[in-house]
C-alpha cells in the first residue's frame, strides 16, 4: 500500500509524539540512471538522478512539509508562515490546505517563477509579496513568529530536516548502500544539512556507508564559497537566489565531514545543464535543480573530482514546470504554419533528424 514518508520512516525521524499525520503521500521519487550524461562527463561510473520534481507539489520540500506540518497541527497550530524562493511556499501552502490550515508565504517580488507562484495561489495560501530578497522575508518571519502564535515551516524548523532526511534513506535503500558521492543545490542550505543527517543516520541503524557531498551555489549567490553574506543574490536559479543560508555553518561542515565542497557555478553552466538533462534525458528540472549537475561536471572536468567506478547521485530538487518562462527565453518560439502538406513538408524536411 502506498504510505506516506512519517508511516514508512517515521521510526527513524525526531518527531515529538503529538505529531499528528498531514501527508499528500510524498516522497518514493525515482532514482534515474542517466548513461548519457555520465558519457559526457567522461564515462566510466554511474550517474543517477534522485528526481524530487516528481512529489506532489513539484519539489522536495513536501518531504519536510509533511513532518513540519504533521508537527504544527499536533500541538494546535492554527496557521502557518514561511519566507519562500517559491517551492516552499508552494509546499507550505499544499499541506497547510490539507490540514485545514491557513498558510501565509512571504516571498520577494518578482523573483519567484510562476508555477510556484501560482501554486501558492491555488492551494489558497495568503501570498505576500515584499520589496527586498528571501534574506529580507526569513528575517520578518521569524520575528513575526517570535511575536505571535504562527508556526514557522522554514527550514530552520527542525522537523522539515528531519523530514527531509527520508530522501537519504529512500537512495540507501534503492541502491542497498550509499552512494559513493552526492551532489546537490544549496540555497537556504537546508537540503545538503538533511541528507547528511539522513545518511549518518542510515549508517548508524543500517551500516549503510557515507557519500561524500558536493553542495553547489550559484555564482551570483555563493555566500558558502566566498566565506561571507551576499548583499544583493543575483541568479538565473531563482530557487536558491540567497545571500544568507539560515543552516550556511551546518552545510559546511557537513561537506568538511564527508570529505566534499561546496563549490559554485555560473548561470550559463546550470542553463547548459538544464537544457542538456532535457535533451538527452527526457528529465527536465528547474535551473536550480540542474547546478548539482553542472559542479558535478565542472568538477571532473577539471580533474579535481575522480569519479571512475564509482556511484554518483545528483539530487534534482524542482520540476521543470515550476519555470517554464525560463524555456520560452531560452529556445526559439515555435514555427506557425498553413494548414496545408506543402507546408508541413518544408518545415519537416528541412530540420535536421538526431542521431540515437
Ligand atoms: N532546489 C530548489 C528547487 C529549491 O527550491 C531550493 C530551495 C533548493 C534547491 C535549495 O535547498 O535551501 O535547502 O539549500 N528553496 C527554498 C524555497 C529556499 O523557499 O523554496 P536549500
Amino acid at each position: 500500500m502506498t504510505t506516506g514518508l512519517l508511516d514508512r520512516y517515521g521510526h527513524l525521524l525526531d518527531l515529538p509524539p503529538h505529531t499528528a499525520r498531514v501527508t499528500l503521500l510524498e516522497g518514493g521519487t525515482p532514482l534515474i540512471p542517466t548513461p548519457r550524461l555520465a558519457r559526457r562527463m567522461g564515462g566510466g561510473f554511474d550517474l543517477l538522478i534522485k528526481y524530487e520534481g516528481l512529489n506532489p507539489t513539484g519539489s522536495f520540500k513536501d518531504r519536510g512539509m509533511t513532518a513540519a506540518v504533521s508537527e504544527a497541527v499536533g500541538r494546535g497550530a492554527k496557521r502557518v508562515i514561511c519566507a519562500s524562493t517559491g517551492n516552499t511556499a508552494a509546499s507550505a501552502a499544499a499541506y497547510a490546505a490539507r490540514a485545514g490550515l491557513g498558510c501565509v508565504v512571504l516571498i520577494p517580488e518578482g523573483k519567484v517563477a510562476a508555477g510556484k507562484l501560482a501554486g501558492a495561489r491555488a492551494y489558497g495560501a495568503q501570498v505576500v509579496q515584499i520589496k527586498g530578497s528571501f534574506d529580507d522575508a526569513l528575517r520578518l518571519v521569524v520575528e513575526i513568529t517570535r511575536r505571535h502564535p504562527i508556526a514557522l515551516v522554514n527550514s530552520i524548523n527542525p522537523y522539515r530536516i528531519e523530514g527531509q532526511k527520508t530522501a537519504a534513506f529512500e537512495i540507501c535503500d534503492d541502491l542497498g548502500a550509499a552512494p559513493d558521492l552526492l551532489c546537490l543545490p544549496v540555497g537556504n542550505a537546508g537540503n545538503i544539512t538533511a541528507y547528511w543527517g539522513g545518511f549518518k543516520r542510515y549508517d548508524e541503524v543500517k551500516g549503510s556507508g557515507l557519500p561524500r557531498l558536493l553542495g553547489v551555489q550559484a555564482e551570483g549567490a555563493a555566500p558558502l564559497v566566498l566565506g561571507h553574506p551576499v548583499e544583493k543574490p543575483e541568479t538565473v536559479a531563482t530557487a536558491i537566489r540567497i545571500g544568507r543560508p539560515a543552516r550556511g555553518e551546518e552545510a559546511l561542515r557537513a561537506a568538511e565531514e564527508s570529505g566534499g565542497r561546496i563549490i559554485a557555478v555560473s548561470d550559463a553552466q546550470i542553463l547548459e545543464m538544464q537544457r542538456l538533462l532535457a535533451q538527452e534525458e527526457g528529465i527536465w528540472v528547474e535551473p536550480a535543480s540542474a547546478a548539482g549537475l553542472a559542479g558535478l561536471a565542472q568538477e571532473v572536468a577539471a580533474g579535481r573530482l575522480d569519479v571512475r567506478g564509482k556511484r554518483v547521485v545528483a539530487v534534482c530538487t524542482g520540476h521543470g514546470l515550476k519555470d517554464p518562462d525560463i524555456i520560452s527565453r531560452a529556445t526559439p518560439q515555435p514555427k506557425v504554419i498553413a494548414p496545408t502538406m506543402d507546408a508541413l513538408e518544408e518545415i519537416v524536411l528541412q530540420s535536421e533528424e538526431r542521431q540515437p
